[in-house]
């Protein structure tokens, strides 16, 4: 997923644009630049590589009188990510220049009528399309540099997010976003641009997230929006953001993802924090508090989701099943968004999203209420775009997630479900006995998540013996069926390993033919089912495999089928899942730095995906 940042002020931007840029380097990219509107004109400088590449090129140069400028860092999804490729973009004659996140789907017929016109483009990008385009209509219709960019605008289709700058204009830059998040950081005299809002947070806390459809003109005078199709000016409100920068820094971890592992304690604890009263066994949801009937009242409940939080939304199935007996659906939201579906105004959608920018979540949100549903978000990131668009909905409270791999927003995204399980069960005058111990045992997870992270070293030694490996299968029964699918999928997106998650029950339909000395195998044992998957690990055992188990029962016993033994601290059923998956995400975290991989920025891989 690109990166934006834009600065204007009196600081000297490249240095906070770079540092920006360095900030938004979580998202995964493969090139970077930045122009600088300095007293030489419009001045770019852009390479393929790393942001560090883009400062050795800036401190070749020298920039002077330069106090406007933005950056850009590109995953690449028209053309190869190479410097000609890379953004920002100009036009042929350098008035107009700009940095784009998402896809102009239209670009080919723009391209087609610039080139009518004489303007052929350099590159193989839908940007530069855009920004010639621009330019086209600066030259030819003779409007303002901010109604001219409105103007180009109206005629895109697809998604955007962009910065521009124009030559003539040394103190405007312009923002404007259709599908591709942006907000606007308001200093003292300072103004910045950014995808999230963690390039600007060390500057000031004042944000306004744009909306979709919406251009800000940005001068030395202050910021204006306005709604691109209609032409009216939108009022904003400014929001102070609440995290601190030190939530954005490494904090001594090696990598953001380790970090987030060990802060879960914390992050589940925040999940919960004001919204679990232990004395009346009372769970408190404020953001849907008003919309519990409408929700009970639904005859159909789906749950949507990508990846990990796909995870979440199956964990969220068998909370709901079990605790309110209700039947829920639970849809890749990829397919939902194309899959015809019998969704009417009978059906309530929760969403999952950790960064609540994920395209095909966002997309299925929308086709589901033009279908009629009522739609309910389980959003980390405070003023996304799904955030904005369902009807109601609870935040996680984890604070930023910039590991691309996700962890302590896995385990809130639990630990809200939960609550959520809880909250609808008491208002169906479910409050039994088994309700009041849910929620005692909630409170209580934090201090157990810290007992299994207080045994990492345990688990950094036995991912030492599966540095090798080239397959792993993770099964687990029940709850932990999902659990498992989470396990395999962290091992694989930052160690390369291929992994696959199974219900344990389900390797004697075929997998269990996969079962070698070359193939380890990661057993998931709770107190539920136990005998069962005992049998289970027997099996694989006689087959030679070799066993991890992760468990809450009997490791004495275990001990005996097991390769190596992970203990880990017995709660209720249903939470255990918030339990049993730390352990996973050590085990794919050591794996994978044991085998040099770049575990924050994991190859191919964004950490919000806003493109199809
Ligand atoms: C999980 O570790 C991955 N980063 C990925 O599967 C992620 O969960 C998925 O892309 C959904 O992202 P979201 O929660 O921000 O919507």
């Amino acid at each position: 997923m690109c990166g934006i940042v834009g600065y204007l002020g009196h600081r000297d931007p490249s240095k906070v644009i770079i540092k920006g840029l360095k900030r938004l380097e979580y998202r995964g990219y493969d090139s970077a630049g930045i122009a600088l509107h300095s007293d030489s004109g419009l001045v770019t400088q852009k390479c393929a590589g790393k942001v560090k590449e883009l400062e050795k090129l800036l401190s070749e140069s020298s920039e002077a009188g330069s106090n406007l400028g933005i950056g850009h860092t590109r995953w690449a999804t028209h053309g190869v990510p190479n410097t000609i490729n890379a953004h920002p973009h100009s036009d042929t004659s350098g008035k107009i220049t700009l940095v784009h996140n998402g896809i102009i789907e239209n670009y080919g017929t723009l391209k087609k009528h610039l080139k009518e016109n004489g303007i052929e483009c350099q590159s193989d990008t839908d940007t530069e399309v855009l920004v010639q385009f621009i330019a086209y209509l600066y030259e030819k219709e003779k409007l303002s540099f901010s109604d001219t960019v409105r103007l180009a605008l109206k005629e895109v289709v697809g998604a955007y997010g962009i910065a521009v700058l124009c030559k003539d204009e040394p103190d405007t830059m312009i923002a404007a976003r259709f599908g591709s998040p942006l907000v606007l950081g308001i200093g003292e005299n300072e103004w910045f641009i950014g995808s999230d809002t963690s390039p600007i947070i060390e500057y000031t806390r004042n944000i306004v997230f744009l909306d979709e459809g919406e251009m800000a003109t940005i001068t030395r005078s202050g910021f204006e929006v306005i709604n691109i199709n209609e032409n009216h000016i939108v009022a904003k409100d400014i929001e102070e953001i609440k995290y601190s920068l030190d939530e954005i820094e490494k904090s001594g971890f090696d990598f953001f993802m380790l970090k987030e592992i060990f802060e879960q304690p914390k992050s589940i604890q925040e999940s919960m924090r004001g919204r679990i009263d232990l004395e009346n066994h009372h769970v408190k949801l404020g953001g849907i508090q008003d919309w519990l009937q409408r929700i009970i009242d639904a005859k159909n409940i789906y749950i949507t989701a990508c990846g990990t939080s796909w995870h979440a939304a199956l964990i969220g199935s068998f909370l709901l099943e079990e605790i309110i007996q209700k039947p829920v659906k639970v849809e890749y939201a990829s397919e939902l968004r194309y899959r015809p579906s019998a969704i009417n105004s009978d059906t309530v959608l929760f969403s999952i999203s950790q960064s609540g920018e994920t395209a095909d979540t966002l997309a299925a949100i929308k086709k589901t209420k033009e279908l009629g549903a009522f739609t309910v978000g389980i959003v980390n990131a405070v003023g996304s775009s799904i955030a904005r668009e369902t009807d109601c909905g609870v935040y996680i409270h984890a604070g930023p997630e910039i590991g691309v791999a996700s962890t302590k927003a896995f385990t809130s995204q639990v630990s809200v479900l939960s609550m959520m399980a809880i909250l609808l069960a008491q208002r169906l005058g479910k409050d039994t006995e088994y309700i009041h111990t849910l929620i005692e045992e909630m409170v209580k997870l934090p201090t157990m998540v810290q007992s299994i992270l207080d045994d990492a070293e345990h688990i950094e030694k036995i991912a030492g013996h599966f540095v090798d490996s080239e397959h792993f299968l993770y099964l687990g029964r029940g709850y932990q069926f999902p659990v498992a699918l989470e396990g395999a999928l962290k091992l694989k997106e930052i160690s390369y390993i291929h992994a696959e998650g199974y219900p344990a029950a389900e390797m004697k339909h075929g997998p269990i033919a996969l079962i070698d000395e070359n193939m380890p195998v990661v057993f998931i044992v709770t107190e539920k089912g136990y005998e069962k998957i005992v049998s289970n690990i027997q099996e694989v055992k006689a087959r030679g495999g070799r066993v991890i188990i992760v468990t809450s029962e009997n490791a004495e016993e275990l001990s005996q089928y097991s390769d190596h033994i992970i203990t880990i601290p017995s709660t209720e059923n249903a939470l255990m899942p918030i339990i049993t998956t730390i352990p996973l995400q050590l085990l794919a975290y050591y794996i994978a730095v044991l085998k040099g991989c770049d575990v924050d920025q994991p190859r191919n891989l964004a950490k919000s995906v806003t493109v199809e």
